[in-house]
């Protein structure tokens, strides 16, 4: 048969142009295959794609054990589903998976996948595998108990302090205990690509889990003193000469207070380290603290080259795993930090080397391979948290975290987070219904939110019972918000609104009920229309272009999402608005509201 060359050469093209409409690239501009997770860049805000879409994971995380047994699951999928979560965070351990060595087990992690697609969920897996909570309590038996081939950390002096000498902690300076760790990461990532490559149920994956040394600053084992004496390696030295004007400010306070050295010892470019002899004190606030420090402390580095050495270690051993299990099959992967807490400043206090924001750097420069350094929030101070966490691009994703529906709503609306997950999510106690209306009322809006993160169009906004009233400029009004509470009433004084008159439907009064934080994401999706998500507040307009002054309220509408289209349940005018004058917001409703300007 004779091919016809024009024909061939449509053939060529088309294929060609099919494996381009198939294939994405991640935020590193490496090819992707068709849908496979993995992040983009939108704005300034970095997205997680699934199957080609931006993915907004409303999820929470299993204790520890919970899927080391399948029939444990059965009974909590459905919880999960009831209550709204689109995602679990699921732990995989090192020991059960490879329960000896070269052997692997697959029946869990597949048991895992086959019930989150049953349940229409996706997974976040978390290898829990050298390290937990800074203690190596996943690790397998046979790595356990061979003290020699993986070594252990060593703290203190072995003399003078109470706790001295080798702890159950793998240390970073076994290369054959990252190899291991590694090798185990790569077959559990294939099988994952296997089994899971054209699915996508598994979105992302957790490397380790707080990692860092506990009750000491560092490592005083012979090789990690070694390390220690020497000088930082040059790897180091040139990735911060190269971001030098970009540094986390309380990381470069550190390196400019030793006189920006590019070369030297630990401790000759970034100070003295903890001598061996001290104790760390269980709280570290006072004494040897003043009162400011115990006000600040855990803002800034304590002891900094332990913490910074220990960084960089932790780092370096992560990438192999992280390397290796990419190689295998390439999603996004992140690690997660133990953050300081304020009675605990000392690095060894919280596990020192963890990817908390102080170090963010020296991560970047170790382990380049990581996405997204990660904090487990359950600080009172979310939104500096959140701050400190998305500073030089770091997306954010929260691990674990409490349920305060708040939070959420903030961490989407206004940090551009890629998802947020409570931790032990499986508890005892029924998972909050607010919580559940939040992810409701967030995934409805979601492919609104996400076609606007990264730009100026979306925001969030919270207040407490108390607070004065906020404003936030937004599209072509500025937007201010008063705190309103659970039942979100108009005040009684408010014009055309008669006092003593019935609430307004769907507001009845419980003065019993507790103060509520109120939230709401608010999207700006034309020049005189927003949408609304979550309250407790009202709002009032005022027009931020030339134009008349005053602003009416158009339609107002409470509605949800069905099908991806707005679906109106409640039009509001007369006395659930004050006669046209007061947008009330109340918690997890949506709302649309379109405005106009009159003289
Ligand atoms: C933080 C750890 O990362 C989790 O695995 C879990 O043990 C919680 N703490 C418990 O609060």
């Amino acid at each position: 048969m004779r091919v016809k060359w024009t024909s061939l050469f449509g053939v060529i093209l088309l294929v060609t142009s099919l494996r381009v409409a198939c294939s994405a690239q991640d935020a590193t501009g490496t090819t992707l295959a068709a849908g496979v997770p993995h992040l983009q860049k939108q704005g300034n805000a970095t997205q997680l794609i699934v199957d080609g879409k931006p993915y907004l994971a409303m999820a929470g995380e299993l204790s520890n054990n919970a899927a080391t047994s399948l029939e444990n699951m059965d009974t909590i999928w459905p919880r999960l589903v009831a209550a709204n979560l689109n995602t679990a965070l699921i732990g995989v351990t090192w020991a059960q998976f490879e329960p000896e060595e070269g052997k692997y087990n697959y029946v869990q992690v597949d048991g895992v996948i086959a019930k989150a697609r049953e349940n229409h969920m996706h997974v976040v897996l978390i290898w829990f595998a050298s390290w937990k909570n800074g203690t190596s309590s996943f690790a397998p038996y046979w790595v356990k108990k061979d003290y020699q081939r993986f070594p252990r950390i060593q703290i203190n002096d072995g003399k003078t302090v109470s706790i001295s000498g080798p702890l159950e902690l793998l240390s970073t300076f076994g290369s054959e205990t990252s190899d291991a760790d590694a090798k185990a990461f790569g077959a559990l990532m294939k099988h994952i690509g296997e089994v899971d490559g054209t699915q996508h149920t598994v979105v992302m994956v957790q490397v380790e889990n707080e990692v860092g040394v506990l009750r000491d600053t560092r490592d005083r084992s012979p090789d990690a003193n070694r390390a220690f004496a020497g000088p930082v390696p040059a790897k180091l030295m040139q990735y911060l000469e190269a971001h030098k004007d970009s540094l986390i400010p309380e990381f470069r306070d550190v390196w400019a207070a030793n006189g920006y050295k590019n070369s030297g010892t630990w401790e000759e470019v970034f100070g003295p380290g903890k001598p061996a002899n001290v104790e760390i004190p269980i709280q570290t606030t006072s004494p040897p603290m003043s009162a400011l420090e115990h006000s600040n402390s855990w803002q800034s580095l304590h002891w900094p080259s332990d913490e910074i050495f220990m960084a960089w270690n932790y780092a370096n051993y992560v990438q192999k795993v992280v390397e290796t299990g990419k190689a295998a099959y390439n999603i996004p992967m992140f690690v997660n930090g133990w953050l300081q807490q304020p009675n605990h400043a000392w690095p060894g206090t919280f596990p020192s080397g963890g990817p908390l924001p102080e170090v963010h750097d020296v991560w970047r420069a170790g382990a380049p391979s990581v996405d997204i350094l990660a904090p487990d929030l359950y600080l009172e101070s979310f939104d500096e948290v959140c701050q400190r966490f998305t500073r030089n691009g770091n997306p954010l994703f929260i691990p674990e975290t409490n349920s305060n529906p708040a939070n959420v709503i903030v961490a989407v609306g206004k940090y551009n987070a890629i998802g947020f997950s409570p931790f032990g999510i499986d508890g005892n106690r029924p998972i909050a219904a607010d919580l559940s209306g939040a992810y409701s009322m967030l995934e409805q809006l979601a492919p609104m939110i996400l076609a606007r993160q990264g730009t100026d169009s979306v925001t969030a906004v919270r207040m407490i019972q108390g607070d004065e009233p906020k404003s936030v400029k937004l599209g072509n009004y500025t937007l201010t918000f008063t705190y309103a509470g659970r039942n979100s009433r108009l005040p009684p004084q408010a014009r055309g609104q008669v006092v003593g008159s019935a609430p307004p439907p769907g507001t009845a009064a419980n003065s019993l009920d507790a103060p509520l934080e109120a939230a709401a994401v608010l999207i700006s999706t034309g020049p005189d229309e927003y949408y609304f998500g979550g309250g407790g507040m009202r709002v009032d307009f005022t027009a931020n272009s030339p134009g008349p002054g005053n602003v009416g309220l158009g339609d107002v509408q409470e509605g949800k999402f069905v099908d991806g289209k707005f679906v109106v349940t409640r039009q509001i005018a007369g006395d659930d608005d004050a006669q046209g004058e007061i947008l009330v917001l109340r918690p997890n409703n949506i709302v649309r509201v379109t405005l106009y300007r009159y003289p």
